[in-house]
């Protein structure tokens, strides 16, 4: 039995860094605490949980203009998969650190759990819902994941995707190396990184000629 098995649920949870939820909670209570430890009035009130500040964010989703009253703590990933049932986006750590939520805003990559939903405010999003038309065929990259395996459970492959595209057009697809470069802020557990890699040079110059 570990250290923190042996102290209880409480004590595992201090022995990792806090997550997104939990340093949302302690920021809000945090004047409630000052309060109390500084013997001010608030120690003398009911603690009081933080309110929701909501926020008007005009954005455009994959071409489609959006209007949304929207918590203004809220993820843009949150607001894609569970205010506009866009899914495609997955949430993999929820800490910038997979990759599996990558999106584009005004055609450059970004991490959604890591990006606000008001920093979108007036912005473009492209989602892998929106890569390419519904009865069209596919994008170039997605058409090469499937002819190089580049996938096995798929988890991380919609953001792989969005970030293999912007690879390309950032122009860093020059060679293998370049690629395992600039796409290592993706990772895929079920390493098909072999297949990847094979796939962006493949899509690369369809792309450039399209
Ligand atoms: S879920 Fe956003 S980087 Fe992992
Ligand atoms: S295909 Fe399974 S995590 Fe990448």
């Amino acid at each position: 039995m570990s250290n923190s098995e042996e102290r209880g649920p409480d004590a595992a949870r201090h022995d990792r860094p806090p997550t997104r939820r939990e340093f949302v909670i302690a920021a809000g209570m945090a004047p409630v605490m000052m309060g109390v430890i500084g013997g001010g009035a608030m120690a003398q009130s009911e603690p009081v949980a933080s309110a929701a500040i909501t926020v008007a964010v005009r954005f455009i989703v994959n071409g489609k203009p959006q209007s949304l009253a929207l918590d203004a703590r809220s993820s843009l990933l949150d607001v894609l998969r569970e205010r506009l049932a866009l899914t495609g986006a997955k949430k993999g750590c929820d800490h910038g650190q997979c990759g599996a939520c990558t999106v584009h805003v005004d055609g450059r990559r970004v991490a959604s759990c890591l990006t606000l939903a008001v920093q979108v405010d007036h912005r473009e999003v492209l989602t892998i819902e929106g890569l390419s038309p519904p009865d069209g065929p596919l994008h170039p990259m997605q058409q090469a994941f499937i002819d190089h395996d580049a996938l096995q459970c798929g988890y991380c492959t919609p953001g792989q995707i969005m970030a293999a595209v912007a690879c390309v057009h950032e122009g860093h697809a020059g060679s293998p190396d370049q690629i395992r470069e600039y796409m290592s802020g993706n990772l895929c557990r079920c390493g098909a990184y072999v297949g990847i890699v094979a796939a962006i040079q493949d899509a690369a110059p369809k792309m450039r000629r399209a």
